[in-house]
């Protein structure tokens, strides 16, 4: 093992620069060389790389965003995995760390089938990867939405309103469960959850009787708000890519809302949970996934994801990873209990219904 390279697949998270900077230097303590590719696979297609070194990556562990670039691009939807493969020799590579959510471990796992040295780092800030306790960028991207709610607070007490506060989480909840408890907020609808949006309408107009002057709704914009007929309050866009644009769920609930009567103002944080420096727990393991995943290539090992379990690095073996996703899960969350939620609405969960946490969800709502 002499030459190691790394690439970043998939929309940035806060912490992608921190794993490149742990792989540097345990690269540079390991006597290996280290270079980069850039624009995650499209850069061993066209050979666009960057030779990193300590050096390089100096001032990177607070920097945001991926120094490498990204791409969300798929070379088996292409029929262009041989082009990858060939692109991975031509450069003299030995191993490869990819940087990347499911779309990216997924590809991973196909590329290492084809004898592709591989390690994958699990990065997303909505934390839906299975095999890990925590993916890096997560922390950053909750402290952000904590920050917003904390600020809305006092403009939705002075006005007496509902502001829905629509957060990243495309299939998984995890931001929209943290930041609402950490933050206080009312009611917290998440994808794992489905509920009526009747239910909703009766909720927020039922707050002043139940003493509520103002309240705070947290939406994951996967969130599933289903009508009477059951068919969902809004259906995400498709991109030319075919990738399925999510946001603004917020928007049509407040539409509903204030046909209601219920006076709503919704703020969709969208980018500025996944921009700017990443926090310092995150920082840290980014680097301690960086360095780990140089240290498996180094001594042999491939195919496999690192991950944190109980503060240890661990690994994973990506075929336990690739296809897969991790729902917001309630019984590994102790304060799960305080999420205030509303009934489940029967059926809509449909094929997501596999690997739900299934927690009920009972008449709850605001405490
Ligand atoms: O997967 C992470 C994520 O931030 C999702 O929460 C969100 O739906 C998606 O990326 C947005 O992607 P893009 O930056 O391509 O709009």
């Amino acid at each position: 093992m002499k030459r190691i390279g790394v690439l970043t697949g998939g929309g940035d998270a806060p912490g992608i620069n921190a794993v490149i900077r742990g792989c540097s230097l345990r690269a540079e303590s390991l006597g290996l060389e280290f270079i980069g590719v850039r624009r995650a696979w499209i850069g061993l297609k066209e050979r666009d790389t960057v030779p990193l070194d300590s050096h390089v990556t100096a001032h990177w562990l607070g920097r945001g965003g991926t120094e490498l670039r990204t791409r969300r691009y798929n070379p088996f939807d292409e029929g262009e995995e041989q082009l990858i493969v060939e692109g991975f020799a031509e450069l003299g590579l030995d191993g490869l760390v990819a940087i990347g959510g499911d779309g990216t471990l997924t590809t991973c796992y196909g590329l290492h089938k084809l004898g592709m040295p591989i390690v994958g780092v699990p990065k997303t800030i909505d934390n839906d990867i299975p095999g890990t306790d925590q993916t890096f960028g997560f922390d950053t991207a909750v402290q952000a939405a904590c920050d917003a709610i904390d600020r809305l607070h006092t403009t939705a007490a002075s006005h007496g309103r509902v502001l829905i506060v629509e957060v990243m989480g495309r299939y998984a909840g995890w931001i929209a469960a943290y930041a609402g408890v950490a933050g206080d907020a009312a009611l917290v609808l998440i994808p794992e959850h489905p509920v009526r949006l009747a239910d909703v309408i009766e909720w927020a107009k039922g707050l002043k009787q139940r003493g509520r002057e103002y309240a705070i709704l947290v939406v994951a914009e996967g969130a599933l708000m289903v009508r009477d007929d059951g068919v969902p309050l809004v259906r995400g866009e498709v991109t030319p890519e075919g990738y399925e644009k999510l946001g603004g769920v917020s928007v049509h609930l407040a539409r509903e809302l204030m046909a209601a009567g219920v006076d709503a103002r919704t703020i969709i944080l969208g980018h500025i949970q996944r921009g700017g420096p990443p926090s310092a727990f995150d920082r840290m393991l980014s680097l301690r996934y960086g360095a780990r995943a140089v240290e498996l290539l180094a001594k042999g090992v491939s195919g496999v994801m690192v991950a944190l379990s109980d503060n240890h690095m661990i690994t994973v073996p990506l075929a336990e990873v690739a296809g897969r996703r991790r729902l917001f899960d309630s019984a590994r969350f102790d304060l799960a209990w305080m999420l205030p939620r509303l009934p489940l609405a029967d059926g809509a969960l449909g094929d997501r219904a596999e690997g739900a946490p299934g927690d009920g969800g009972g008449p709850a709502a605001d405490r």
